[in-house]
């Protein structure tokens, strides 16, 4: 999206965005308050699942290499690493990412390379359960905090399907401070304890249902969230950077999301979303990547797109406008704290003027792209240099959604087609053959 068309959507559709030609505040060091790092700018690369490590180990493969090399190369000041199993029942897939005493050492190789290419980067690695979405090999083997019926009819489950015990569940903090010592040791700057999109951790923030220590009132669905950050937080060296990726409000209705009013409408209430935030303070967590909603319910709120099926039930612009202002809110309930934003994608060779509007008047620290990583790489050193180049900008066509979806390697088939078009194309064969 142009500059000049930006300006008309938002005239036309009365939006809230800020801008600002000022794109240099975006090349300005970002100390992450409460720890002794500094970003080299305040540009990110969000985590996203490349669906490509090793069906055996679940170590980084060639293609794992090529593609954080080429974040690595595009100058973001902070790489946030993709989701990454902590046990085998916790991955999304036999090839997502998983850091065990086996494979550390390939994970370690990898950051060196990322080092040896970019010394200034800061690397957090996100430590996951993707409890409803988890799977054997390709089957799935959901593990679940609750009975969420729109997600349950979506995978779909029945209403007698077994909901995770307490047992299970206080296995894990331990869990995550094994794979977050293994990942430090590997070469990680810090380790994100994940609590967004409706994965393991997320849900039981809406076990609003639940009987037992891990359901009910706040503190027993918040209960899980915080002891894994106390255990990442003490098995860790204090240089190491505890984070998490929050979900600002699941936007679904209550009694089934996090961050929603209880009257049942579909909005964000960040209510308990703030207390959380401030409770995972308390434990020493300093740095938040904010995100919302979950690809697999509202992937328009999640991700806001512009092509695609299904289609986008609001104007995408409304989704990016929500996920930035909602995250300028926390911003300014936390001055303290270093926050991640994201949405941008959507804009393209507009979001250097928006993520410079927002970094200029504090609503947020650091701006993060996804999509736009996969298709540009080098966003982060062209926007610094003022040459953005609209030719390789992201589509918001989700195709690397698709991929993702299909248990293919996840890139770009548009941008980098070399390498992922034959890959697409291959996918849908596939699904055209099943259709047959
Ligand atoms: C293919 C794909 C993989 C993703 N993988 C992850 C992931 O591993 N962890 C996560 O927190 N978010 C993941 N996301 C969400 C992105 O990090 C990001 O929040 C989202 O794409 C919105 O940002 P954007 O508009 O810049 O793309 C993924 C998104 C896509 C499209």
């Amino acid at each position: 999206m142009t500059i000049e068309k930006l300006e008309k959507e938002i005239d036309a559709g009365g939006y809230k965005f800020p801008r600002s030609n000022n794109l240099s505040v975006l090349t300005r060091p970002v100390h992450i308050k409460g720890t002794d790092v500094t970003l080299a700018n305040s540009l990110a690369v969000h985590p996203m699942e490349g669906g490509d490590f090793s069906a055996e180990d679940n170590s980084p493969t060639d293609t794992v290499t090529r593609r954080y090399l080429r974040f690595a190369r595009g100058g973001a000041g902070l790489i946030w690493f993709e989701a990454t199993a902590v046990q085998e029942d916790a991955r999304s897939f036999d090839r997502q990412a998983m850091i065990t005493e086996k494979n550390a050492d390939a994970y370690k190789r990898l950051i060196d390379e990322i080092k040896k290419e970019n010394p200034d980067v800061k690397v957090i690695v996100q430590l996951t359960h993707s409890g409803r979405y988890s799977k054997k090999g390709r089957k799935p083997a959901p593990v679940i905090a609750h009975h969420s019926l729109p997600l349950n009819d979506r995978l779909p489950l029945p209403p007698d399907y077994p909901v995770v015990s307490d047992e299970y569940l206080d296995r894990l903090p331990e869990t995550f401070a094994r794979c977050a010592m293994l990942a430090y040791e590997a070469g990680f700057d810090g380790v994100d304890v994940k609590c967004c999109h409706c994965y393991l951790y997320d849900e039981l923030l809406s076990a609003y249902n639940r009987p037992g220590k891990y359901g009910g009132p706040y503190e027993n669905r918040a209960r899980l969230v915080l002891d894994t950050v106390s255990a990442v937080r003490a098995a860790l060296p204090s240089a190491a950077i505890v984070a998490s990726r929050v979900g600002m409000s699941d936007m679904m209705p209550y009694p089934w999301g996090f961050g929603v009013p209880t009257d049942g409408s579909v909005a964000c209430d960040l209510t308990e979303p703030l207390r959380l935030i401030g409770d995972m303070r308390a434990r020493g967590c300093t740095l938040f990547s904010l995100t919302m909603g979950t690809p697999y319910y509202n992937p328009h709120v999640n991700r806001p797109y512009g092509q695609g099926v299904p289609t986008s039930p609001e104007p995408p612009l409304r989704g990016v406008e929500r996920m930035i202002n909602t995250a300028a809110q926390v911003k300014i309930a936390y001055p303290e704290l270093t926050f991640v934003g994201a949405g941008y994608s959507y804009l393209g060779e507009a979001s250097p003027y928006v993520a410079a509007g927002a970094v200029e008047c504090g609503m947020i620290d650091v701006v993060g792209y996804g999509r736009m990583a996969l298709c540009y790489p080098d966003f982060a050193r062209d926007i610094a240099e003022g040459k953005f180049d609209r030719h390789r900008s992201c589509l918001t066509c989700g195709k690397c959604s698709q991929l993702l979806g299909g248990f293919r390697p996840v890139g770009c088939p548009v941008r980098d087609s070399e390498m992922y078009l034959p890959i697409y194309q291959d996918l849908m064969r596939e699904r055209a053959e099943a259709q047959k």
